[in-house]
């Protein structure tokens, strides 16, 4: 099955699927014009046939058009688990794995993200957790293990609407896989695919904390600031980024995590809030910070996309310290790739040939 095939058309139902002979043979538009009266007739004509005779040509593989069976590929891929792909991925490091959370709009960001890990030669540790399908088969199908699909799916349609209920309950998932990771004894490194490494992030992940991460407020603050949980701003709580989580697999970290799906679900959506999963990872941070051993990461290298990209002076005076940069502070996805484009960090484009996916266009 070639990717381009599975980029031309919306990916079957899971159990109406084609063999992967049909589907490579066959173009879409080709398959779909030979529905016509005739073929159909035909068709009848060969089923009845097939019917009648088939006890005497049990030699012949019936079409698996008729049948209602996964491919190889597909059955391979999704009955993977995540406790089988976070040991592949992890296999030749220490135990860590750095994830990711993708749904097919998203795939030209995770490539984009990915060929800046490939610069820093971390790729190998990435497991690309697929909220669908198409994800699951198109990285897999590139990329053999490096992604994983942890059932139910969810409505993606309506998942990718920022603010809605769809979007709330796609990024409520998120504490559950990375406890699921830190349970199966891994340090887990989470990001959000809007971002791109503009150098190594590990050696800033020094010492034995917990938990690290960074602040989402825009205000500069001084070189050397601490690194300790900031005070609470004006709702109360604090605004740190749930987009860069990185967790050695401590009872710390994992309390942190169970603290964040608890306030989820006390918390629950609600139209007017808009609420995605940030203010929940905040409201556990605070409540854990007795018990968590918690490290805010350094402004100058890991800035909130609210500063790096509207401080231009800022940025001039940090210049070569910065390591990941977050396309936040901006909502739509046209708007987010343009940033990027005008920024020099749309890799995609260019640069494809340096992902392990390829080109995905
Ligand atoms: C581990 O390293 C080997 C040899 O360099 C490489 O072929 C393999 O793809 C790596 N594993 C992963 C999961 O990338
Ligand atoms: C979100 O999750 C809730 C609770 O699990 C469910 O009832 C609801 O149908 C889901 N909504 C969407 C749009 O996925
Ligand atoms: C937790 O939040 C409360 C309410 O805003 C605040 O008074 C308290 O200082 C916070 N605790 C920590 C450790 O940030
Ligand atoms: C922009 O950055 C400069 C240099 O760090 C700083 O002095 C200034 O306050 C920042 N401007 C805003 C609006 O935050």
């Amino acid at each position: 099955m070639s990717l381009s095939s599975l980029h031309q058309r919306p990916l079957p139902k899971p159990n109406t699927l084609l063999s992967p002979k049909s589907q490579s043979q066959t173009p879409p538009h080709t398959f779909l014009s030979l529905f016509n009266r005739t073929t159909i007739l035909l068709l009848i004509t060969l089923i009845i046939f097939l019917g009648v005779f088939s006890p005497y040509i049990t030699t012949i593989q019936t079409p698996s058009l008729f049948t209602s069976q996964n491919s190889p590929f597909e059955t391979k891929w999704k009955t993977y688990t995540l406790r089988e792909a976070v040991s592949f991925v992890a296999k030749n490091d220490t135990k860590t794995v750095i994830v990711c959370i993708v749904s097919e709009p998203y795939l030209s960001f995770l490539n984009n993200w990915l060929i800046s890990i490939v610069r820093q030669k971390h790729h190998e540790k990435v497991l690309v957790i697929a909220e669908d399908y198409k994800t699951l088969f198109v990285v897999n199908e590139k990329w053999p293990g490096h992604a994983v699909l942890v059932p139910p799916v969810i409505d993606t349609q309506v998942a990718h609407k920022f603010g809605s209920q769809g979007f709330f309950n796609f990024t409520a998932r998120r504490p559950q896989h990375l406890l699921n990771i830190l349970e199966l004894g891994y340090n887990v490194m989470y990001n959000d695919v809007d971002m791109v490494w503009l150098a190594d992030p590990f050696p800033y992940l020094k010492g034995n904390h917990d938990v690290y991460f960074m602040d989402d407020m825009t205000p500069v603050k001084p070189l050397d600031h601490p690194n300790v949980l900031p005070p609470p701003g004006k709702k109360g709580r604090t605004y740190i980024c749930s987009c860069m989580i990185y967790m050695h697999p401590t009872p710390g970290a994992k309390l942190l995590m169970k603290k964040w799906i608890e306030e989820l679900k006390d918390q629950p959506w609600s139209r007017a809030k808009k609420a995605n999963d940030q203010p929940g990872f905040n409201w556990a941070l605070n409540k854990t910070a007795g018990q968590v051993d918690m490290y805010l990461l350094p402004q100058a290298a890991f800035p909130t996309g609210g500063l790096y990209f509207k401080n231009k002076t800022w940025v001039k005076e940090t210049k070569g310290k910065h390591v990941i940069i977050h396309n936040n502070y901006i909502v739509g996805f046209e708007k987010k790739v343009k940033r990027f484009h005008d920024y020099g960090l749309w890799l995609v484009d260019d640069h494809a040939s340096e992902s392990p996916l390829g080109r995905l266009d």
